[in-house]
C-alpha cells in the first residue's frame, strides 16, 4: 500500500469514504469539514448498498457518490466486480486517503495491495480484540467491562493493521448490545475525525508498523481518547 505522503502544503487531505449503511460516522465528517474544523475535501463516497441512508447525505451535501451494489437482480454480485469499479471511480477521485466508515465488506488483498491510497478503517471494539462483526453484543456475553472503538490501517488480514487510534468506555452492569452500540456509536464520532485530523495535520503517519514507534514525540500507538459519557 502506498504511504500517506502528509506534505500537502495546506492544501486540504483529498478523502474518499466507502460505506454500506446508515453514514452517521460520514454526516460528521461532513459536518466537520463544512464548519472548517477539518482540513479535507471529501471527494466522493462509494455505497455498496442502494438503500444506504448514506447516499442521501452524500447527496445533500453535494459530494459525488457512486452505487456499486451487490445485488443485481436479486442476486449477490462477487467482490471482484465491485472492486474493479471501485478502484476506477477511486483513480478518479484520486484520494491522498480512503477511509472505511461503516462498510461492510470485506475487500481483497489484491484490491487493498493496490489501492491508489492508503485506507483506514473504523471497526467497533478495541482491537485486537473483538475482530469481525457483532462486537457490542459479544462484548455482553463475554462479560466485559470495557469496550470502545478503534481506527486501524486496512490490510489483507480482517481487522488486523496497526491500531492507529482507540476510544474507550465503561460497560455499565445493565447494559445491552443496543445501549452498548449508542454508546460507542458517540464515541466514534469523536474517534474518527480526530484521527483524520491527526494524519491531515501530520502528526500520525500511516507509513508506520506495529514494530516500530510512530515519531520520538509520541507515545506508542494506539493513541487513546478518553471520554467521559
Ligand atoms: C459503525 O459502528 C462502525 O464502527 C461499524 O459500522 C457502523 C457504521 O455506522 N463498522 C464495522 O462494523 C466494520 N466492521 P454509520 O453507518 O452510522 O457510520
Amino acid at each position: 500500500m502506498p504511504n500517506l505522503s502528509l506534505n500537502h502544503n495546506n492544501k486540504p487531505l483529498r478523502v474518499a469514504v466507502l460505506v454500506s449503511g446508515s453514514g452517521s460516522n460520514l454526516q460528521v465528517l461532513i459536518d466537520a469539514m463544512q464548519a472548517g474544523e477539518l482540513p479535507i475535501e471529501i471527494v466522493g463516497v462509494i455505497s455498496n448498498r442502494e438503500d444506504a441512508y448514506a447516499i442521501t447525505r452524500t447527496q445533500d451535501a453535494a459530494i459525488p457518490v457512486a452505487v456499486l451494489s451487490h445485488v443485481a437482480s436479486g442476486k449477490r454480485i462477487g467482490i471482484k466486480t465491485f472492486e474493479k469499479h471501485a478502484f476506477a471511480q477511486l483513480q478518479d477521485w484520486q484520494p491522498d486517503l480512503i477511509v472505511l466508515a461503516g462498510f461492510m465488506r470485506v475487500l481483497s488483498s489484491d484490491f487493498i495491495q493496490h489501492s491508489i491510497a492508503p485506507m483506514i478503517n473504523l471497526h467497533p471494539s478495541l482491537l485486537p480484540a473483538y475482530k469481525g462483526l457483532n462486537t457490542n453484543q459479544r462484548v455482553i456475553q463475554a462479560g466485559e467491562r470495557h469496550h470502545g472503538c478503534s481506527v486501524h490501517i486496512v490490510t489483507a488480514e480482517l481487522d488486523a493493521g496497526t491500531v492507529l487510534t482507540q476510544a474507550l468506555l465503561q460497560v455499565n452492569p445493565k447494559e445491552t448490545a443496543d445501549s452498548l452500540r449508542l454508546r460507542v456509536q458517540k464515541l466514534e464520532h469523536q474517534l474518527l475525525p480526530w484521527t483524520i485530523l491527526l494524519l491531515a495535520k501530520g502528526v500520525l503517519t500511516l507509513n508506520t508498523d506495529s514494530s516500530k514507534d510512530n515519531g520520538s514525540y509520541l507515545p506508542a500507538l494506539p493513541l487513546t481518547l478518553f471520554i467521559n459519557q
